[in-house]
């Protein structure tokens, strides 16, 4: 839906994102000011007892001085609750009092339509739900019984029964006035090829009302009493309303659970979620008698990074997985993956939790596989790799797998993973085998593979690695940072307060800073100076007489709280920065040497860009702090041509 110009803006100058933000965080009041709108707590978004989660109210913005989460109100809502854009619009839209726009006249009568459907379902989900109490559904109340549902479960799920009748539930719907091509529409009846009226789809079944990801009737599963039946189950077919590959069975409910902590588990049938949800693992979904589609997974990836596909452990259910696996590698994105938690004795989760209840699951889920286990395990179990042929066929379906893995990080991730399977498999390496493993992962665009490619001994052992990337400018950019941070917070403790779970999270460089650290922090805020001046005079006049910090505008300005306050927050989102960059940089380095490819260049890209990001924070707000500004980025930038060189040669 397109938006009137202004209408966003609009709508982020009506919320207060204090207000939104506060119903999911509990604010860290000692660090916040409300007056100011500066609210602090710990970040949603990720697990900390800190409070590194800044609200600014003027500038409905908020930062995660951890994890860099930030956004305003719409991002916010969309991230915390899983929402599509849209959605989160229409939910602030709401609470701001304002009307959605109106949408064009087409859009408007297709949703019509929609919600006219949605009611007719909606009639008929309740009908349903009063036949099963009537006696002629004895029978399938029994059944529900022996499968274990208690009348609660029964209600929750709104489960149904489909009476065994040509046209019970179309009688029915036209009798409450509703046309019968409403009921067609709706797939609730059929049509006969041959004409005549309509007849019930559903009958002599079970039913289960599927809703949509907003609580809308969208179509009903149906199961046969009959074990004979031709068809266990039956779905509703695809209407304007259902779009079976679009789907999950409670997608709505798992949303919420999922936003709770639960893992969202995925499995294959009705019964299963019914029986997952109702053992406290409520973040269940289910297909709705399809594969899972692309559009599933996606729609689950939305929910949850790492979703816990929950397999029958049977031969078709191990097939699905791969299935689902070649499906998921094109999609791979970081951060989101899938585990596969295959059950024991090929029963299905609905099985398992009656035989041996909820626990049992729970192991099962404890142990889910991340998808690169169950990948290498189709690669490699049954076979024999006793000749250096097959272990090229391994390397070279391998390769394979990798190729198709579209995010350039992830791939190498995965690469990287793969090596140490590797290595499991074959045991301590021996090194003419590490070259022809070298050989099987060449980089990209390299003609001679037998060059002066680094060997592995030229791998940098991690003590020289820690040191040669301990030298240069960037850590001289960030001790000097480290030093005007310090000097700041003894020239403004009252602020002190403020940053102490930043100043506890610092890695100083120099025992001098570390003791300096460790004293502000070692009693009461306000005494810190005095503490420092009595315990540690010579480490504080070297402190306060580095020109650098000499000059720095919060070091001299002892006034201006308001502009040490900003100075410091950035010069910690700053620190985080670097020492993020550094740590990408160490990992990239140490993959030069065995797996060479675009992912390693990707990175050193990344955490060259997570510096200028840091840098541009800076600029933004238009507070230089000092002339080390690009001296990092450059110094990566220089490792990299030294790197690539080296790679060249
Ligand atoms: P299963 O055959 O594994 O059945 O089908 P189930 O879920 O264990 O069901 P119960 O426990 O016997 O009642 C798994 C899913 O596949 C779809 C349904 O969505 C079912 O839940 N299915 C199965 C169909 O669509 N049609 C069928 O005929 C069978
Ligand atoms: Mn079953």
């Amino acid at each position: 839906m397109a938006l009137p110009e202004g209408f966003l803006d609009e709508l982020r100058s009506r919320v207060t994102l204090s207000t939104i933000v506060g119903r999911k965080v509990t604010w860290d009041l000692r660090k916040s000011n409300q007056g100011r709108g500066d609210w602090w707590a710990p970040c949603p978004f990720h697990q900390e007892k800190s409070a590194s989660f800044h609200v600014d109210d003027k500038k409905g913005f908020y930062y995660c001085f951890g994890c860099h989460a930030k956004g305003d109100a719409l991002t916010f809502v969309k991230q915390i609750e899983n929402l599509p854009f849209i959605e989160a619009v229409e939910r602030l839209a709401r609470e701001a009092g304002m009307q959605m726009p109106e949408r064009d006249a087409r859009q408007v009568e297709r949703a019509d339509r929609r919600s006219r459907l949605v009611e007719v379902m909606e009639q008929a989900v309740q009908w349903f739900r009063l036949q099963l109490k009537t006696t002629a559904a004895a029978e399938a109340r029994a059944y529900i019984t022996r499968r274990g549902l208690s009348p609660e479960a029964v209600d929750r799920w709104e489960l149904g029964w489909a009476p065994d009748q040509r046209q019970a539930l179309f009688h029915a719907l036209t009798q409450k006035g509703i046309a019968p091509d409403q009921i067609v529409a709706a797939g609730l009846c059929a049509q006969p090829d041959a004409g005549g009226a309509p007849y019930d789809r559903f009958r002599g079944r079970i039913i289960f009302p599927i809703r949509d990801g907003r609580g809308r009737a969208i179509s009903l599963g149906g199961r046969s009493l009959d074990p004979n039946a031709r068809a266990k189950y039956l779905n509703g077919p695809e209407t304007d309303i259902f779009d079976k590959g679009r789907t999950l069975f409670n997608v709505a409910s798992a949303r919420e659970a999922v936003g709770k902590g639960l893992p969202l588990v995925v499995a294959e049938g009705y019964m299963d979620v019914i029986a997952l949800a109702q053992a406290g693992f409520a973040g269940a979904v289910a297909p709705l008698g399809t594969a899972i589609t692309e559009e599933q997974l996606r729609l689950m990836w939305r929910i949850s990074d790492e979703p816990i596909i929950a397999l029958d452990g049977d031969k078709a259910g191990i097939r699905a997985a791969l299935r689902l696996i070649d499906l998921a590698l094109p999609l791979l994105e970081a951060g989101k993956g899938l585990r596969f938690a295959v059950l024991p004795g090929g029963q299905d989760p609905d099985e398992l939790i009656r035989a041996a209840g909820p626990a049992a699951m729970q192991r099962v889920l404890d142990t889910a596989q991340p998808m690169l286990r169950l990948l290498w395990q189709r690669e490699t179990e049954g076979h024999s790799f006793d000749s250096p042929e097959r272990r090229a066929r391994l390397d070279k379906s391998l390769r394979a797998l990798l190729a198709r893995i579209a995010d350039p990080s992830l791939r190498s991730h995965y690469a990287e993973e793969i090596r140490r399977l590797r290595a499991d498999l074959f045991g301590p390496v021996a090194k003419p085998f590490r070259q022809s493993f070298r050989q099987s992962f060449p980089q990209p665009g390299r003609g001679s593979r037998t060059g002066k490619f680094p060997t592995a001994d030229a791998q940098p052992l991690p003590t020289t690695r820690g040191s040669l990337l301990a030298q240069g400018s960037d850590t001289a950019a960030e001790e000097l940072r480290e030093a005007v941070i310090l000097a700041t917070l003894l020239t403004h403790p009252a602020l002190i307060a403020r940053f102490d779970s930043d100043l506890d999270r610092m890695e100083p460089l120099t025992p001098a800073h570390r003791r300096l650290r460790d004293a502000i922090l070692a009693g009461p805020p306000d005494t810190a100076p005095a503490r420092v001046r009595e315990t540690l005079a010579r480490d504080l006049d070297a402190l306060m007489s580095r020109p650098h910090v000499q000059i720095a505008p919060p070091v001299r300005n002892l006034e201006d709280a308001e502009m040490a306050l900003i100075c410091l927050a950035e010069d910690f989102a700053k620190l985080a920065a670097q020492r993020g960059a550094r740590r990408e940089l160490a990992d990239a380095v140490e993959d030069i040497a065995v797996l060479a490819d675009e992912g390693l260049t990707w990175r050193l890209a990344q955490s060259v860009e997570a510096v200028h990001r840091a840098q541009r924070h800076q600029r933004d707000d238009s507070t230089d702090l000092g002339e080390d500004r690009g001296a990092l980025s450059q110094h990566l930038q220089q490792m990299i041509d030294s790197r690539i060189w080296e790679k060249k040669h």
